[in-house]
């Protein structure tokens, strides 16, 4: 392993395929930016350090803070500017419901939540919008009328991309019989939760590799939610850590850009020195035993079934997005 730095090249971990274009490997995603409601200088700031130091591909949603989060991103970021700006639909802000968000899964709500960011965002287009299926857990359950079938909604997708609102289609949170219905359509990427101890999705990551759709983790360190295991805190990575003298984050962020060439990271921080150590990552080799062991650590979980969608826990439910 080498450079402990926090120096990164000029696109942090090199640069991969995203819907056409080429975008760095390690990006960032925007959702952790909500804590900082009451200062948003801080969020914009966290936003002005990733673009200085090359990240170019940035993950948010309307429904991170009721567009708060956004808000930022149009501050932040100029509308004319080549950042790959992806966003998600799916869920609305529902800032005084039992969760920040509800499901919005019906055709006409997709739509209105592409406007809505394009709104929120001062943009006539965005690079990419993933179709947020509420299909596994954690997070929130479509019930009723928000059972909507995916080639209903698909439909929607092609045409919000013909019109030009949006540049391509992602599809986020799926079984694999679903991205293999999504295909047909042309999807650009695949946002499932994956990181070094979840590795439920060890089949959807193959299949995207085989057919050439970028695959973009989430939960990538196991997230800020509590009952969700953290990469940081895995023995084996805290071990593999001290021996390589670099954080434990970075073993894990390291691990999943050497795994599969179809990776792209968006890695969640609020905090610009978390930021930096992330977007070093792609000076950090694992060496071969060190890999071995890792690839170790996770593989119990590929044969974990699929769980339902739900909270990890009950205090949660205050805190809740997907
Ligand atoms: N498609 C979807 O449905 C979906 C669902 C969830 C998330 N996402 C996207 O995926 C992105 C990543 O997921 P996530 O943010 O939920 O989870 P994550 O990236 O797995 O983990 C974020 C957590 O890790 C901590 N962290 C980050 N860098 C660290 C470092 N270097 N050292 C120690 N701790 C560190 C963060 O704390 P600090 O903030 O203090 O650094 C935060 O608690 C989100 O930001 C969002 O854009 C998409």
């Amino acid at each position: 392993m080498s450079d402990r730095s926090t120096t990164t090249n000029a696109r942090p971990g090199g640069t991969g395929p995203l819907a056409g274009r080429s975008v760095a490997r390690i990006g960032y995603g925007a959702m952790q930016l909500e804590r900082h409601h009451d200062d948003p200088a801080v969020g914009v700031a966290v936003l002005r350090r990733a673009l200085e130091l090359g990240v170019d591909h940035i993950d948010t949603a309307q429904f991170y803070g009721n567009g708060f989060v956004n808000d930022l991103i149009r501050q932040a970021i100029p509308a004319d500017s080549d950042v790959f700006i992806a966003s998600k639909v799916g869920a609305a802000p529902d800032p005084d419901g039992p969760f920040p968000m509800r499901p919005a899964q019906q055709p006409a709500e997709l739509r209105t939540a592409v406007e809505d960011n394009l709104r929120a965002l001062g943009r006539d287009s965005i690079a990419l919008v993933n179709l947020r299926r509420l299909e596994i857990g954690p997070g929130l359950a479509a019930h009723g009328d928000q059972i909507v079938d995916v080639d209903d909604q698909l439909a929607e997708m092609i045409a919000l991309r013909d019109e030009g609102k949006i540049g391509a289609i992602g599809i986020s949170a799926v079984t694999v019989d679903t991205i293999r219905r999504a295909l047909p359509a042309g999807i650009a990427c695949v946002q499932n939760p994956y990181s070094l101890l979840d590795r439920r999705f060890e089949n959807a990551l193959e299949l995207c590799a085989a057919e050439q759709v970028s695959w973009v983790p989430y939960f990538p360190l196991g997230s800020a939610f509590p009952g969700i295991p953290k990469v940081t805190e895995a023995p084996e990575v805290i071990a593999a850590s001290k021996a390589a003298g670099v954080s434990p984050a970075q073993i894990g962020l390291a691990w999943l850009l050497g795994h599969a060439d179809n990776t792209l990271l968006i890695p969640g921080t609020g905090d610009i020195a978390h930021l930096e150590t992330n977007l070093a990552v792609g000076g950090i080799e694992l060496d071969a035993a060190t890999t071995a062991a890792l690839d170790a650590v996770g593989a119990a979980t590929t044969t974990v079934p699929i769980a339902p969608p739900s909270w990890p826990g009950d205090a949660d439910v205050t805190t809740g997005r997907s």
